[in-house]
């Protein structure tokens, strides 16, 4: 099979290649890779043989009133200027994608300060990663012979945001535990800044219960976490949870963290519904679900991070309000519904919320008693109202309407029948099957989802991933769609 080497193009054609890909969020490889498939199926002008797609290139960025030459980080997106960022570098195989990310980071503008653990010295070295950052590289926590000693504290006080990647199964349990002997640990519990984690490690070891108490605590608190993927590891014949998410996706989440990433949905109202319905028997008993409101809260706080304004209609959950959300919370259906109504007209409405289908008729005023003799009561149930259906077919229907399906059979032909019915532009179906691996009680209350994007033009399959990346990736998706809606 054929490879690129992007070093051997030439300056000019690299720099532009540069400038389409960070546009693009791609890598350059990524960006070359799609417009030799654009060139070859002709989408390029005329271009369809590789020695024009030099020539394409130069048009493209011609027609974009780029000027060309382009000089390599002038007119890079820098939407991280001025931002400081203390980079620990974990000792791990992962630590060579360590070098780009700083690249990146520099990219946008970011001023990058690295501390290497004595285990990342053995994988890369001060050497680059000096080169890279520009900057001195910290590896000691006492060094006196060191001019650029500046100590533990100084070192976060003149940070931002924090970022460990690749966050070894030692670095994570360090912190968990609050363990300081070496300058990275040291570094970590001495700050006040937000920490992003980006883990890396075996499978096992990730799987290990261990490990899965110490990200529980890191993410209590108040630790974010980007990744890790699942696929195939550096080890020959290892697969699975454990892969460090890429640069770009950790460059993403360092965007959101410190608030800084594009805002594709400013001025877009968007409602969301989250969580279960509970449905009073009694003044002390209600008929509920196990709906812990992650992936509605989760998808709420996505679209708010892509700038738009969040209305979260929320039933009873245990989870906090997100940031930067207006929440409304509900207890029933109907309070439910009547909120959702209220907040119309809007751009577009996700209801996430696990709604219950009934509820009794008429709730007993005062706790219902036991009398002898007479038995359990009767619950006489009645239908309560469909709210995605409701809002799929008003008169101020907004111009994008999704709806979640959880499914346990016929997923597919269950999800088209719901899209139809309730009239709704995207149904994102979740297979809650056993024999899907992640099953009713894996999804309902778990961290993780497996989802399928039903629309008329087809379904769209999404691998496994945490709640967080289903929602950032349904915000994205919400954003391009909504860039052909005119309002
Ligand atoms: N939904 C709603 N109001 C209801 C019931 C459901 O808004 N009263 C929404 C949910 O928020 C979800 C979608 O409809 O987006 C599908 O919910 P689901 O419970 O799977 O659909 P049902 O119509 O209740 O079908 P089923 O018979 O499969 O339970």
């Amino acid at each position: 099979m054929a490879s690129i080497t992007i070093r051997n193009l030439d300056n000019e054609v690299k720099d532009l290649l540069r400038q389409l890909a960070a546009e693009n969020d791609r890598s350059m490889e990524e960006q070359a890779r799609v417009m030799i498939r654009a060139a070859v199926e002709g989408q390029l002008g005329s271009a369809g043989r590789i020695d024009q797609i030099e020539q394409t290139l130069r048009e493209l960025a011609s027609a974009r009133g780029l000027a060309a030459p382009v000089t390599a980080g002038k007119i890079m997106p820098r939407g991280l200027s001025g931002k400081r960022i203390l980079f620990i570098i974990g000792g791990g195989i992962a630590a060579y994608k360590a070098l780009d990310l700083i690249r990146r980071l520099r990219e946008r503008g970011a001023a990058v300060r690295v501390v290497m653990t004595s285990a990342a010295q053995e994988f890369v070295t001060t050497l680059s990663v000096g080169a890279l950052s520009a900057d001195h590289v910290f590896t000691e926590l006492f060094d006196r012979n060191d001019e650029h000693d500046v100590g533990h504290i100084r070192l976060s006080r003149e940070a931002d945001l924090l970022v460990v990647a690749p966050a070894t199964t030692d670095l994570m349990a360090k912190l968990a535990n609050g363990h300081a002997n070496d300058l990275a640990s040291t570094v970590l519990i001495a700050t006040d800044k937000p920490v992003l984690m980006a883990p890396a490690m075996n499978p096992r070891m990730w799987a290990h219960p261990a490990t899965r108490r110490n990200r529980a605590t890191l993410q209590k608190d108040g630790i974010a976490f980007v990744g890790p993927a699942r696929g195939e590891m550096a080890e020959s014949n290892e697969a699975g949870e454990g892969r460090m998410a890429e640069p770009l996706e950790i460059v993403a989440a360092i965007e959101a963290l410190l608030d800084v990433g594009p805002k594709p949905l400013s001025g877009r109202k968007i409602i969301v519904t989250s969580g279960p319905t509970h449905e009073p028997i009694d003044p002390v008993r209600y008929i509920a679900n196990r709906s812990s409101g992650k992936q509605g809260h989760a998808i709420a706080a996505a679209l708010a991070r892509l700038g738009a304004d969040v209305y979260l209609v929320s039933g009873p959950v245990g989870i906090a309000d997100p940031a930067g959300v207006q929440t409304i919370h509900v207890e029933r259906a109907q309070e439910m519904r009547d909120a959702v109504e209220q907040l119309l007209p809007a751009d577009a409405a996700v209801f996430v919320a696990a709604v219950a289908d009934w509820r009794t008729e008429n709730s007993a005023d005062e706790k219902i008693k036991k009398v002898a003799g007479e038995g359990p009561p009767m619950l006489r149930m009645v239908e309560n109202p469909d709210i995605l259906a409701g809002v799929g077919h008003h008169s101020q229907r907004p111009g994008l309407v999704i709806g979640f399906a959880a499914e346990t059979q016929d997923l597919l032909r269950n999800a088209e029948a719901k899209l139809r019915k309730k009239g709704a532009d995207l149904i994102v179906a979740n297979d809650v099957s056993q024999e899907s691996g992640v099953g009713p009680s894996g999804v309902m209350g778990g961290d993780r989802n497996r989802v399928r994007i039903v629309s008329k033009a087809g379904v769209e399959e999404w691998p496994e991933m945490s709640k967080d990346e289903v929602a950032a990736r349904l915000a994205a998706l919400i954003a391009e769609r909504l860039k052909t809606i005119v309002v």
